[in-house]
Parts: C-alpha cells; structure tokens; sequence
C-alpha cells in the first residue's frame, strides 16, 4: 500500500482527497529537517510538499523507496531534482493552480507601492492624519517591464494593459510576434528595456542567467523614480543594490514578495521608504492553495494506481495513452540497449539513433531515455529507468544524439542505434511486429530478421556454405535447443551474421567449440528479457 507523506501544510481538501482514495495511506509531517526528514522519505513512496521544506541530495541519499514528489506549487527550487532523477523519482508540479493569484499579487504589489497604501495605514495607527507624504502615480500611460513572459508574466501583461499601461517585454521563448499578439513590445535584451521603463516586474525562475539579473548595473541604466515588484524568486534582484538605490533616490520604490534567504524576518530594506514586502504570499489564496493541494493529491493518487505521469519536471510528461501507443518501442529501444551493452560491452562514447517512418510522430525522446536505460541497466548498481537514464548516460560522459527520418525505408517504422566504442561503431537496427513483437532487423552491416527476447548467441562467420549445420551440430551435441536461427549479411561471399535464440545458456565448452571453427569469428551470449517481459518502470 502506497505511503505519501505530507512534508508542507496544504489545503485541508487536498488531504480529505487523499483520506478517501482507496489502497493509499498518508501521513502529515511538517517541519522536518535533516536526519529526521531523510528517515521519514525513505519510508515513503509518495511526498507531496510546498516551497516550505527543502528536499536536499542528502536527504534523498540511499533511498530505495521513494518514487514520486510532487510540488503544491510552481517552483521546484527547494527539490535537488538531480538528485532525485538519479534515484529515479519523479519529481512533479502544478504548474498553473497560482497562476492568477500570483499575477494578482503582482498588481496588488504595484498599485500598493505606487500610492504608499502600508506607509499611509501605519501613520494612522500611530494617530496622524496625513494627506501631503503619501502622494501617489498612476499606472495609467507608464511603460512596465516584464521579464518572464510565461504563464504569470503573461497574465500580469494582461493586467497592465486594462490599466492602460505600455508592457515592454523579455524571454528567449517569446518571439516578437507572439509578444505582438499579447499586446507586448519585445525587446531583445533586458538592458534595452531598462531606460524605458517606470516599473520592473519579473516572472522567471531562479537560474544562472537571472540571479542578480537586477544589480547595480541594471539599476544604473534606468531612470530615476522607477519601481521594482518581484513575486518570482529571490536573488533575480540584488538586495543589497535594492538599499543602495533606494537610499540615493534612484529607486522611486520595491516591493518584493520573495528573498534570496527565506523565512526573511530582518532585512535592511525592511523599514526604508517605499518599500513594501509580503512574506512569499504570492499563491496564498483559498483558490489557489485548494487547487495546488488537490491537483498534487492528484498526480500522487494517479502515479500510483495508473502509473500516471504528468507535470514531471525531471522527465517527459507521459500520460497512460501516450505509453499505451509506444509501450511496444519503449521496450524495442530497452530491449536494443540491452543488446548493445552485451555485444560490445567495453565503454562507450557516444550513442546515436536514428528514427524512422510512423515513429517519428511519437515522443521519440521516451523512446531514446528507454534505449538508454537499457545501455546502462546491467553496467550500475543503481536502479536505471527511463526517469534517470539519460541523466546517468551524460554524466559518463558519454554524448548521446537522435535524429528523425520521416520517410518509412524497408518497414513502416524503425529505428537504427549506433553506439561508439573505442574508436569503433557499432549498429544495430530494429522494429516492431504487430504492437508489441520487437524484431532486430540490422546488426553492423548485415541485414536479418531475428527474435530479441531471451537467450541468445550473436555469431560472425564468413559467408561460406555449412556454418549454420556445423553450429546446429555443436549445439546438438551439447543438448543446447535452437528456438530460433536468422543469419544475415551485408553482400553474398563477404562476412556474415548469425543469430540463435536458445532454449538454455550453451555451456563454455560449446562456444569454445563454436568459436573453435576456422569460419566463425566471433561469438557472444547475450541475454534479453523473456518475450513480453517488460522493466518495472514500463508495466502498465
Ligand atoms: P513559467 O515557467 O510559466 O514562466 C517562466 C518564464 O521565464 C518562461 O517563459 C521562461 O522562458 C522565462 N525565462 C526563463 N529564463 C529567462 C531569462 N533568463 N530571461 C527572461 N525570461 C526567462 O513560470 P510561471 O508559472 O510564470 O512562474 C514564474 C515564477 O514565479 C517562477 O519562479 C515561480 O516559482 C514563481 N512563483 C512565485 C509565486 C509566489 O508565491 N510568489 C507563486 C507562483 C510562482
Ligand atoms: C510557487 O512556486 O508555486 C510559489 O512559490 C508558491 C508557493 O510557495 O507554493
């Protein structure tokens, strides 16, 4: 019975959700630290959490049970998503349940900034009537800036428009058309927006590129009197810049709903004029905790009783019908990986696949993170599935490209593996009979059509008569049963291939007396999964 552990407070109808699904169990733990949370995940399958608890590599180190987190929320920042993938656990959100309340925020932020709102409110309670401190702007005929044209930024644009406002904007994913339609001018960096604009608001997560995106710098390239919102993530703006160009008269005001440190309880912007901040209150409202806490509830509820993956952000989103139409190449590709690890095992460099015909229509990258999981299954100790094989692939260095063919070749669909190693390439080609029937149908240069499933021995030999009757005999004489035979070859007279599925593993004294023949060059055992075997991570 699946165990979700609820490390974040969330929205009690998130809980009485998971209170009434059938075969779960839940526990609430808040607050966990250190020792403490890394025991409690590893007896979970399931956590859900806010941005509260922070899910280290150390607290996930060793973990064997966890299989799923999911996120109430947008921001994975406090989730150690590398670490995660590579103990195979998905890692999901819920990208859009705050959407509009953090987009509201926003503008709750900037008009509050603007006209002085908690400057003004405190000096009535400390009983003074003051009516000439607190003159305020308008939004209406100021040019805004935006960085981070997503889903928040998007909606905040949106705003700012009825508010008559000009939105000057910023992302590398939106193109100038596609701002043109939003009613957003693009820029085509965030500097060339700075001298322009009356207030700065961004919407992109915390990464390289925005960390201290505002510094002193930025703030330099602007005019004076300009205010600056975030309800993003804090570190976009430099703080210490922000009390810097506050205290000059630069900065006409900040307002900021997030810090570089949280819980931020003391700060040197705490206190100075025009400044307002809200303790990260962004998606605290009854619509957007009750959606965020069910729909996590939700992706738990369904990984576990579906197999269900939606929202993952360590891997592509696969939801059961996506996996029904590509069940039988996931487990070709696995099944290819399986092959090329074993046919030549010695290191390899770089993978390449090439896709081909109908396949090319489907998620293609599943397909590539299934063949890797393959490669690398039985070289690690650690569990390989398709959540973390690419990941575990790159980090040996090993380069790994893909490539699609729309026209179909010799079959409707195919696709064609080529592992570097030492120097050397080796290929291999396949497809699928039927929907689930994976058939190798190219090994290096010789084409063939042979069963991937079981035992089998992988032989190259000259393209001369009597091979396969003098391997039939040997494997005869060791009480060895062939299932299958398929033998291959680039041109007539060259060198040629030979695949046997066999009943049991031949013992070492037929394949010396196999590799023993003048003709043959080469043999290998490879071992695959029984036909219709499929890896845990690929059962429906
Ligand atoms: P999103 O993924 O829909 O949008 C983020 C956008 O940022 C993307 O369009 C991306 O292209 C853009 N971007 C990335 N790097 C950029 C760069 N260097 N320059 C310019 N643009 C860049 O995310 P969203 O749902 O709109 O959330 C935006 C941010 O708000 C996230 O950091 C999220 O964690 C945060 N958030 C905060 C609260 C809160 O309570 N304050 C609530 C929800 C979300
Ligand atoms: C988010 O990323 O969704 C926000 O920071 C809101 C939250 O704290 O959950």
């Amino acid at each position: 019975m699946p165990k979700i552990l609820i490390l974040d407070p969330i929205a009690q109808e998130g809980l009485d959700l998971l209170a009434k699904a059938p075969g779960i169990t839940h526990e609430v733990r808040t607050g966990l630290k250190g020792d403490a949370l890394k025991k409690a995940l590893a007896e979970a399958d399931g956590a859900i959490c806010r941005s509260g608890v922070t899910i280290t590599a150390e607290a996930l180190e060793g973990n064997r049970r966890l299989r799923a987190i999911a996120r109430a929320g947008v921001g994975t920042d406090n989730i150690d998503k590398e670490a995660a993938t590579r103990l195979g656990i998905v890692v999901m959100n819920t990208p859009t349940g705050n959407t509009l309340s953090t987009a509201e925020h926003t503008f709750t932020l900037m008009l509050a900034l603007s006209r002085r709102v908690a400057e003004a409110y405190h000096t009535l309670l400390a009983g003074k009537w003051d009516r000439k401190t607190f003159m305020g702007t308008q939004l209406a005929d100021k040019t805004l800036g935006i960085v981070g044209l997503g889903r928040i930024g998007q909606e905040v644009a949106k705003r700012a428009l009825a508010f008559q406002m000009r939105v000057l904007g910023y992302d590398p994913f939106l193109s100038a058309e596609g701002a043109a339609k939003l009613g957003i001018t693009r820029v085509e960096r965030v500097r060339d927006m700075l001298p322009q604009i009356d207030y700065l608001t961004v919407h992109t997560p915390l990464t390289p590129e925005t960390t201290n995106l505002i510094d002193r710098e930025a703030i330099a390239l602007m005019k004076p009197g300009v205010r600056l919102v975030n309800c993003a993530r804090g570190g976009i703006y430099n703080e210490e810049a922000l009390v810097e160009g506050l205290k000059s008269g630069k900065l006409g005001g900040v307002a900021l709903d997030v810090f570089r440190e949280e819980p931020c309880t003391a700060s040197p912007l705490f206190g100075l004029p025009n400044v307002l901040c809200t303790p990260h209150l962004g998606a605290s409202t009854e619509e957007a905790q009750t959606q965020v806490a069910v729909e996590a509830v939700e992706l738990l509820i369904n990984y576990f009783t579906k197999g269900e993956v939606r929202h993952a952000v360590n891997m592509a989103a696969i939801d059961p019908k996506t996996l029904e139409a590509i069940r039988g190449y996931l487990d070709l590709a696995y099944r290819l990986g399986l092959l090329m690890a074993q046919w030549h095992p010695a290191g390899a460099s770089a993978c390449h696949l090439v896709y081909r015909g109908e396949l090319t229509k489907k998620n293609t990258k599943l397909v590539t993170a299934a063949f890797c999981a393959g490669l690398l299954e039985r070289a690690l100790e650690e569990d390989v599935n398709i959540v973390n094989s690419e990941l575990l692939l790159r980090e040996r260095g090993i380069k790994l490209t893909e490539h699609s063919r729309s026209e179909p070749g010799a079959f409707s669909s195919s696709m064609t593996v080529e592992v570097e190693s030492g120097g050397q390439k080796f290929e291999a080609g396949g497809t699928l009979f039927g929907n689930n029937m994976p058939r190798l149908i190219r090994l290096g240069e010789s084409r063939l059509e042979a069963y991937l499933d079981g035992k089998l021995l992988v032989f190259t030999h000259n393209d001369v008569p009597g091979i396969i009757g003098a391997v039939g005999t040997i494997f005869g004489n060791h009480r060895v049963n062939i299932a299958q035979m398929a033998v291959g070859r680039a041109a007539p007279g060259g060198s040629a291939i030979g695949v046997l599925n066999l009943d049991s593993l031949p013992p070492a004294a037929a394949l010396a007396e196999v590799s023993g023949h003048k003709d043959i060059q080469s043999v290998r055992v490879i071992e695959l999964p029984p036909a219709g075997q499929l890896p845990t991570w690929l059962r429906g």
